[in-house]
């Protein structure tokens, strides 16, 4: 999950690799640390616990120039998060640093035959051993730094995206990949050669070239000062670069006057959902086109199954679109943990369609398990928002949610992204299989049409949740209630809260509760229930007041103008009426906000929540 920054060329590379490897703090932020090799031939390296600007504060004595750098964010997974730990890690000789996002699974046993060869290691991290294997490797075969890194490529197990330097050669970048993302970023200097930046996704390349290539797995890639670049497999053989352009806008990537991303992204999601269904709803014709799935007909047509695997907030969004698709289209939808599916042997058909949602198209858990899909024979369709993402080139088609970049590492706008594009899907499914009436058919895409304009409604009439939140800040558990659609929308808000305020909730079933978890309602517990005056409405105002009777404390999101929920209610936030399958995302929407304006409260960082990471490409 770390961040990974390069660059070689004719510009200084420290002021490129620290605005780099701010963008990129929303993959870890447990320590920073930067590598230059200055005009004197100097290797030179900094490092920092914790983020970025304490790395800056410790360069700002130093000697950081040189036109050649690597850079790292870390989010730990060997080691304690501290200085030592850090990246870049030296060689031995230390004429060698290298930087690393990925797990190296053999660590240990490689660590123990370097150690046998004398090698003696300062940090508790498996990137160590890379560093100094490859060092072993040059000495032992005499070769130079490209060959010495392909061959201790070949003893590694894990994954790996990797950039090194050689002190003795001041003139040459040298990457490679496997299993964790790594984008080289293809500039022009003033003399018109080429110029090379790196990163792990395309935010700290955008701002100088447009022009990328995605390095492959098991690609290793070297680009020198002269502007030549050079990528093998790990076999040596000559592997030729697709250069790809990259469609992103800088502004995307600032907070826009908001205090924090979150909130920007909260308050971007009518805007957001208005790009992702452009084009493929079309409302005079009252009709969904959608590429992916005209491309696909027969395979959709003809799926024995669906299977969604998804992770966190993605998997709750999957569990809305299994309900949509299953009402929809007749077609039976599983929903897996990526994590779990991967591991269980799970039936697959060579008539299923597998279908991945993942903001980040990085998620190394859902990654693999299309992988496993693929080697059962199944159709992989990806839901992706970062296009060019590994999910997305992993998959046979898809469609991409395209909300923007989203920088919070509590995923909200592409919730919404993710919701409505499982909805436009079913709709496109269903079409192709004349499983919806025309009449309903029309009825529900005029409906989609209008729930951009419904979301800022939402927006703008919840403001005052803002010091309603303060009253929250002192408590230790929360519960969410749903029931059909918004059972997934109760575990979504319970996520939100737990992640950024570090406040216990729990989401559940509206009538699961009196099978165990209403022993825990007293006057302490905020009980936040989902209840528009739609489908169960009914049933959920009796699951109100089982727990009313129990003095747990009701915050509802009811439908506007509904007066009885309302009237049972501590307080309320109110949503537009819709169709039930499109309700989460209005209703997610007051989750969202409730659990930012409690964080702030709490003076939590909102945009960095402790222990995570935006985008998660270990197991
Ligand atoms: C969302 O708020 C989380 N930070 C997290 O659960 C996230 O949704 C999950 O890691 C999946 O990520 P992906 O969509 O990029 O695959
Ligand atoms: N395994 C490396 C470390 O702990 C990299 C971690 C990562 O990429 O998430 O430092």
């Amino acid at each position: 999950m770390c961040g990974i920054v390069g660059y070689i060329g004719e510009q200084q590379a420290y002021p490129i690799l620290i605005k780099g490897l701010h963008r990129l703090e929303y993959r870890g932020y447990d320590s920073a640390g930067v590598s230059m090799i200055g005009s004197n031939g100097n290797l030179t390296v900094y490092k920092a616990k914790g983020k970025v600007n304490a790395l800056e504060a410790i360069c700002a004595d130093k000697d950081v120039s040189g036109t050649i750098g690597i850079a790292h964010t870390r989010w730990a997974t060997h080691g304690e998060p501290n200085e030592v730990n850090a990246h870049p890690h030296y060689s031995q000789s230390k004429n060698l640093a290298l930087v690393h996002n990925g797990i190296i699974e053999n660590y240990k046993t490689l660590r123990a035959e370097m150690e046998n060869n004398n090698y003696t290691f300062c940090s508790d991290t498996d990137t160590e051993v890379l560093v100094q294997l490859v060092e072993y490797m040059q000495e032992l075969h005499h070769c130079d730094l490209f060959t010495a890194v392909q061959n201790a490529l070949k003893h590694v197990v894990g994954a790996y995206a990797i950039a090194i330097l050689d002190r003795s050669n001041p003139d040459q970048l040298i990457c490679a990949r496997k299993g964790s993302p790594l984008i080289i970023g293809v500039g022009k200097d003033s003399n018109g050669r080429a110029e090379f930046y790196l990163g792990s996704d395309a935010t700290p390349i955008i701002e100088y070239t447009d022009q990328v290539i995605y390095l492959k797995d098991e690609e290793v890639a070297s680009m020198d000062r002269s502007g030549r670049l050079n990528i093998t497999n790990l076999a040596n053989v000559a592997q030729t670069p697709q250069m790809q352009t990259l469609e992103m806008n800088l502004e995307a990537l600032e907070k826009g006057g908001y205090p924090h991303f979150m909130l920007k992204e909260i308050w971007e999601q009518p805007q957001a959902l208005r790009t992702s269904i452009r084009g493929r709803l079309q409302v005079q014709d009252r009709d969904v086109l959608l590429s992916g799935i005209i491309d696909n007909r027969d395979k959709f047509v003809n799926a024995r199954r669906i299977i969604i695997c998804a992770c966190g907030t993605s998997w709750h969004a999957a569990l809305i679109g299994k309900y949509f698709i299953e009402e929809a289209c007749h077609i039976p939808v599983e929903v897996e943990y990526a994590s779990e599916f991967r591991y269980r042997n799970p039936v697959i058909y060579p008539d299923d369609v597998v279908i991945a949602v993942s903001q980040s198209g990085e998620t190394a858990d859902t990654l693999a398990a299309i992988q496993l899909a693929k080697q059962h024979g199944a159709f992989l369709y990806g839901v992706c928002n970062v296009i060019g993402s590994s999910i997305a080139r992993a998959t046979d088609s898809g469609t991409y949610i395209h909300v923007g970049p989203e920088i919070g590492v509590a995923s909200t706008k592409a919730f919404t992204g993710q919701v409505v594009t499982l909805m436009l899907l079913g709709l496109a499914i269903a079409k192709e299989k004349k499983t919806l009436a025309d009449d309903m058919f029309h009825m529900l895409v005029n409906e989609l049409c209008l729930i951009p304009e419904k979301m800022q409604w939402t927006l703008e009439n919840n403001k005052d949740i803002d010091s309603f939140a303060q009253m929250f800040t002192y408590c230790r558990n929360f519960i969410y209630l749903g029931r059909g659609y918004n059972y997934p929308v109760a575990l979504e808000g319970a996520l939100k809260l737990k992640e950024i305020s570090y406040i216990h909730a729990e989401g559940y079933p509206a009538a699961e509760m009196k099978h165990g978890p209403i022993a825990l309602v007293d006057e302490e517990m905020p009980v936040v229930v989902i209840a528009p005056k739609r489908g169960m409405y009914e049933k959920v105002v009796s699951n109100i007041q089982e727990i009313k009777s129990r003095k747990g404390k009701i915050i509802s999101v009811v439908t506007e103008g509904d007066k009885v929920v309302r009237g049972m209610s501590d307080y309320s936030f109110v949503i537009p009426d819709t169709r039930d399958c499109f309700v989460p995302m209005l209703a997610v929407i007051p989750l969202q906000l409730l659990s930012y304006y409690v964080a702030v409260a709490k003076g939590r960082n909102v945009d960095q929540p402790r222990n995570l990471a935006k985008s998660v490409t270990v197991e």
